[in-house]
């Protein structure tokens, strides 16, 4: 497809304004999580489960990390380590603690020495000027096969910025979003690196794959809580448009998009929760921005996939349903699993499992690979969780940055070889 298209179908729908009116934050202090440590617990039932997901009602004591059908990771706060531990008692489970300190974990991040990576060298995570930043390098680098765009603006009126990589006409599209869930910072690590690889790598492989497919990439989709990430509190994972109905803040971003909304308790209605799903579809001005994009462009995207950390999974649809698999379901394993056995073969030898959502794990409504999947007609869309599995979670060293990059692009290579295999890499705007 050729760049000026693409630009006239942006200026289209999202015209930005040049003007900064970013709303003014009040100056607050950075969240410390001096002792707080996060333990691994294994239940069997559903009723542990759900009695020891209640502590995180406690907002200041508890904050849920993780949670699959078997298993939850869960930061307790030093003073509440008393009432966790009878909880513990209650409901007759064990907790193996694996981070002891997560402020220590936090302070630690970029252990690599970060003023020798002054430029863009993926040994440290970048703040979101830095990663702006760096894509105006790119584009400027790059000129012929790149073009900005812009999303639309976020609540506080930040611009939400993506790369299109495209070196010919003709090319099925993969769309890549990153960073939907600001603190996981491993996401935008990742799709930079992506970026970068594609522009930059001289591997034969690499190069087939960077030419034969347009890239449309976010690196940062969330921008406004991915500086509040870096500047207030490492771990909020929701929005932070603030409730009409609540003093709690934000919105699971992850919950809002419009397909099959709140269903199957798939999400919480609750404002304080961390699966609130907002007070209606696309109340949240970022994931509006990308539903209006994706949706002018789905002709164009054969492929949707939506960076997550942490967990080591490939998860397809559906989210809103455990009892339902989508037609073509034993494709999206196939795919899938062609992912996974590909990471799995490098040196590190990582483990990613796979399965649709609500299977693997529990039902989650209206994310961004149901609603692509139902809403858009793009027939492979994953979430894809990075990892670790839980050793040191969403706080992960910036030394796995280039590690976790590199196994992703082999996945991704293997996942778009599969589905041209099955058929789903037609370029679809051909017809009519
Ligand atoms: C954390 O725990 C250590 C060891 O118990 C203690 O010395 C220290 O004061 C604690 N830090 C804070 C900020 O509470
Ligand atoms: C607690 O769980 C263990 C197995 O995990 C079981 O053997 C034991 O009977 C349980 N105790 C109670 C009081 O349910
Ligand atoms: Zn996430």
């Amino acid at each position: 497809m050729k760049l000026y298209e693409l630009l006239a179908i942006i200026i289209l729908i999202a015209p930005t304004n040049g003007a900064s009116f970013l709303k003014k934050r009040d100056q607050e202090k950075k969240v410390r999580y001096d002792n707080y440590s996060v333990f691994r617990i294994k239940y069997e039932t559903s009723l542990q489960r759900q009695s020891l997901l209640e502590l995180t009602n406690i907002k200041q004591s508890f904050k849920l990390w993780r949670d699959d059908n078997s298993e939850c990771n869960l930061m307790v706060a030093p003073s509440a380590m008393p009432l966790f531990e009878e909880r513990l008692r209650t409901v007759n489970v064990t907790a193996e603690m694996f981070i002891e300190n997560v402020q220590d974990l936090i302070d630690h991040e970029n252990e690599a020495d970060t003023r020798a990576d002054a430029t863009f060298g993926w040994t440290r995570y970048y703040n979101l000027a830095e990663i702006d930043a760096w894509l105006d390098t790119m584009l400027a680098a790059y000129p012929d096969v790149t073009s900005g765009f812009v999303l639309g603006q976020s609540y506080e009126g930040r611009d939400i910025r993506g790369l299109l990589i495209s070196y010919k006409w003709g090319n099925p599209g993969v769309f890549i979003e990153s960073n939907i869930h600001a603190r996981e910072w491993i996401t935008s690590a990742t799709a930079t690196w992506l970026i970068n690889e594609l522009l930059t790598s001289k591997d034969e492989l690499v190069r087939e794959l960077a030419e034969s497919h347009d890239w449309y990439i976010v690196p940062v989709l969330n921008v406004d809580v991915f500086v509040y990430t870096h500047e207030t509190d490492r771990l909020w994972r929701k929005t932070r448009q603030p409730s009409r109905i609540s003093d709690c803040v934000g919105v699971d971003p992850n919950r809002n998009y419009d397909s099959h909304w709140m269903e199957n308790g798939g999400a919480s209605s609750n404002p304080c929760d961390e699966t609130y799903a907002g007070p209606q579809p696309f109340s949240e001005p970022e994931i509006k921005a990308m539903s209006d994009f994706v949706s002018i462009l789905k002709d164009k995207i054969n492929v949707m996939l939506a960076f997550h950390s942490y967990s080591q999974l490939l998860l397809s649809p559906y989210g809103h349903t455990a009892e339902e698999f989508p037609e073509n379901y034993a494709d999206l394993m196939q795919v899938a699993k062609a992912y996974s056995d590909a990471v799995h073969q490098l040196p590190y030898g990582t483990i990613y499992k796979y399965g649709s959502s609500a299977g693997i794990l529990y039902p989650a409504s209206g994310a961004t690979n149901d609603w692509a999947y139902n809403e858009q007609d793009i027939k492979i869309s994953y979430t894809i969780e990075f990892r670790d599995t839980g050793n040191f979670g969403f706080v992960l060293p910036a030394a796995f940055i280039k590690p976790n990059a590199e196994e992703t692009l082999i996945g991704i290579m293997a996942l778009l070889a599969e589905s041209k295999k099955l058929g789903y890499m037609e370029p679809k705007y051909t017809r009519n």
